[in-house]
């Protein structure tokens, strides 16, 4: 998330909050496990934007929007700073906001850009009915529902799919064909929006941690995609249908941490997510945290058997 009043006012800002390379919009080759044959995906990559009014919004999204397929409005962030900002959750309770900066963003870049929300659900679900269809009527390209209250912890609090469903069949009953199709005529195409066809696509987020998981929440919740977050730090191949992260996703990490000079506190933080599940004992799990620099992460790797 990135705060768009200060990405769009301070140069240094934008240098320290956002920084991208020629392979994260790459075209990437996917061998699918249920499929025959090859599939070629272009990565698109969304920038999520923290806001509390619609015009620093529309300045930070055209400035990154060279870079990005689309951007994302955070309206999810439970933080008490964020709250106080009236960014994140705090907007779950400004409906009109919300679609007044969707269609803020949409007039400065286009209908065609791909502009998404990110929400949590609502204690009183007349407020999520409210806030979807909102975002939807405004131009929403997809919404992405994280089944947990700004109140509750993913922690300690258990992710409600009903909730999710319901906030599903909000967008569903909106009756809307994607954000491009919202009058007659003005056809939605593939290439322009990037969305999923059909009705307004929702996406599911909570507690997914296997690519079981991913299918069974969709079909609960009749969501078109799977959000994973935690899920996807500890072993970035759970979609490919890996119990845990396989050694040649570590390997293949630590060499674009070294070709893009990913910062040292990142590489080592990615690094004890994904290695979390493998560490032997507490000890090697501590020690492994006290690691501090490149050499002494490199050298823990090449012991450890992930890089030669
Ligand atoms: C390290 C970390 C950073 C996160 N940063 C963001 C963020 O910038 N924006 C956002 O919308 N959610 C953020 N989240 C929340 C996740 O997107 C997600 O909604 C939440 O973790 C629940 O999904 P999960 O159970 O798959 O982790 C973050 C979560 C984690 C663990």
């Amino acid at each position: 998330m990135i705060l768009a009043e200060e990405f769009s006012r301070h140069p240094k800002a934008r240098d320290s909050d956002f920084s991208t390379n020629s392979e994260e919009r790459g075209v990437f080759h996917m061998t699918p496990r249920l499929a025959s044959t090859e599939a070629c995906i272009r990565g698109a990559l969304v920038c999520q934007l923290a806001a509390s009014h619609s015009s620093p919004l529309a300045d930070a999204a055209e400035l990154v929007s060279p870079y990005v397929d689309g951007i994302d409005l955070n309206c999810g962030c439970p933080q008490p700073w964020a709250y106080e900002e009236r960014v994140g959750s705090y907007l779950l309770e400004e409906p009109e906001l919300v679609a007044d900066m969707i269609r803020t963003v949409k007039g400065r870049l286009g209908d065609a850009y791909c502009v998404s929300v990110k929400i949590r659900i609502d204690p009183d679900l007349r407020r999520t009915d409210t806030l979807v269809r909102n975002a939807l009527h405004a131009g929403a390209s997809f919404i992405t529902i994280h089944g947990r209250t700004r109140h509750e912890s993913s922690g300690s609090d258990p992710v409600h799919l009903d909730a999710v469903q319901f906030a599903v069949d909000c967008a569903r009953t909106c009756g809307l064909q994607t954000a491009r199709g919202t009058s007659p005529g003005d056809a939605w195409t593939w290439a322009e929006d990037g969305g999923a066809g059909g009705f307004a696509p929702c996406v599911v987020n909570g507690d997914i941690w296997s690519n079981e998981d991913a299918m069974a929440w969709r079909a609960h919740t009749g969501a078109r995609g799977a959000m994973s977050a935690r899920g996807l730090l500890a072993n970035p191949a759970l979609f490919a249908g890996e119990p845990h992260t396989p050694r040649e996703a570590v390997r293949r990490f630590v060499d674009y941490a070294m070709k893009w000079s990913l910062p040292t506190s990142l590489l080592h933080r990615h690094l004890a997510y994904m290695l979390e599940d493998t560490m032997s004992s507490r000890a090697e799990s501590i020690y492994f945290n006290t690691l501090a620099s490149p050499a002494s992460i490199l050298d823990w790797l090449t012991n450890a058997g992930y890089v030669s």
